[in-house]
């Protein structure tokens, strides 16, 4: 971030007074001459004006992100349960199904990409960002290197991938990126430690300054894993203490608000409690801690899936939706936009029409379910079959 750029006065939230001098060339976090008096400040990069247009875009009526971003190892899993070997040709097969589905860009306005496939084409040579930029829809990538263990804390995980991190942007917005993602994730049953959910907000906020410096807008996931027998009011406490943390070092990195995008796990119970929670419980929740944590000027909410079946998922946004929320409420899923596809295709060529067809129903379905209109008449079992997996790792 060049420290030449210039700060702005927010003069929305200043109380400013006749004869105070300017403080508009004052870096963020120097001293003031006023102590005693805050003034919020928003840093005016030389990308502001497209991050918060491209973050509209994305959270543009109806549409939300198709998540495709699983690393090698995690794609391999995807791969191994229809029986497929982990090949650069068959994630470039996988990734050439959903990413040319016709009519795609209707209902989604953003798609996660690994860098693999930022990079790739298809088999008949066209590049993966200009298919998507033909249908409309934004590419993604994702930017960290995934979770190792924090010493320190109680068997918590902490995510890579700083170093380096303005260089490999710059590059990715050179490819045709324009969002990027950084998941990481917080454990319920593990505490979580005071030290893991600090460390957690600070990477998202680093992340997040880098991101907007080079033109991407941030996707900020802080994941609140499933695991664990706990109920929905733990769930509420964690999520709130999170968020409340991670605003606190966003603002601190003079992240400007209009131009990034939450992946918030939904409020729920563990996995493993007794009770199951109803679409209209969940909404409940989640909306109260959002209302309670998220600033208006954040444009978009795209929910993660966490594991949820497919129906479960749109359901719970569906039910977010029945009244008017300040910000765009909706989805950035992966497993809940993929097992059906992956079941219906098992690899075979012949497949293909009918597993893109498999997309866009559960696409369609959540678009309907941003615009708050989803009925869950005539979903298929498949649908309906829980993801959770103990333990799960990205
Ligand atoms: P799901 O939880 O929806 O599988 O995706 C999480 C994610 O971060 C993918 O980008």
């Amino acid at each position: 971030m060049a420290c030449s750029s210039v700060v702005k006065l927010n003069a929305a939230s200043s109380s400013w007074t006749a004869g105070q001098k300017s403080v508009v060339n004052q870096r963020p976090g120097s001293a003031s001459r006023f102590p005693a008096r805050r003034v919020s400040v928003v840093r005016a990069g030389s990308y502001t004006d497209e991050l918060i247009k491209t973050a509209k875009s994305i959270a543009s009526p109806g549409r939300g992100i198709l998540a495709i971003d699983e690393s090698n190892a995690t794609c391999g899993k995807r791969l191994d349960s229809i029986g497929l070997d982990n090949t650069e040709t068959n994630r470039q097969a996988y990734r050439q199904l959903l990413l040319t589905t016709p009519g795609l860009g209707e209902y989604i306005s953003g798609a996660i990409l690994f860098e693999e496939t930022l990079y790739q084409s298809t088999t008949d040579g066209k590049k993966f960002v200009d298919c998507l930029s033909d249908q409309n829809i934004v590419p993604g990538i994702k930017v960290d290197k995934g979770l190792v263990p924090l010493p320190g804390s109680n068997n918590e995980s902490w995510c890579q991938g700083l170093d380096g991190l303005a260089s490999r942007s710059a590059e990715y917005y050179k490819q045709g990126a324009r969002f990027a993602k950084w998941r990481t994730v917080v454990s319920i049953p593990c505490g979580p430690s005071a030290l893991a959910v600090k460390e957690a907000a600070w990477g998202l906020a680093r992340y997040a300054a880098i991101s907007q410096d080079n033109g991407l807008v941030p996707i900020v996931e802080p994941e609140i894993l499933l695991d664990g027998d706990h109920p929905i009011e733990r769930t509420l406490e964690v999520a709130e203490r999170v968020w409340s943390e991670v605003f606190y070092y966003l603002a601190e990195n003079n992240v400007v608000f209009e131009g990034i995008l939450l992946k918030p796990s939904m409020v729920t119970p563990g996995a493993e409690h007794k009770e199951k929670a109803s679409p209209d419980t969940v909404a409940n929740y989640t909306l109260t801690m959002l209302r309670r944590r998220v600033p208006p000027a954040v444009p978009g909410i795209m929910f993660l899936s966490g594991g949820q079946s497919e129906a479960e998922a749109t359901l719970n946004l569906n039910a977010m939706n029945q009244t008017p929320n300040p910000w765009h409420v909706s989805f950035s899923y992966a497993r809940a936009l993929q097992n059906t596809v992956l079941k219906t295709w098992q690899g075979r060529p012949e497949n293909i029409d009918a597993a893109q067809q498999s997309l866009l129903i559960r696409a369609k379905a959540n678009s309907l379910a941003q615009l708050g209109k989803y009925s869950a008449q005539g979903e298929s079992d498949e649908a309906k079959k829980g993801m959770f997996v103990k333990g799960y790792t990205y």
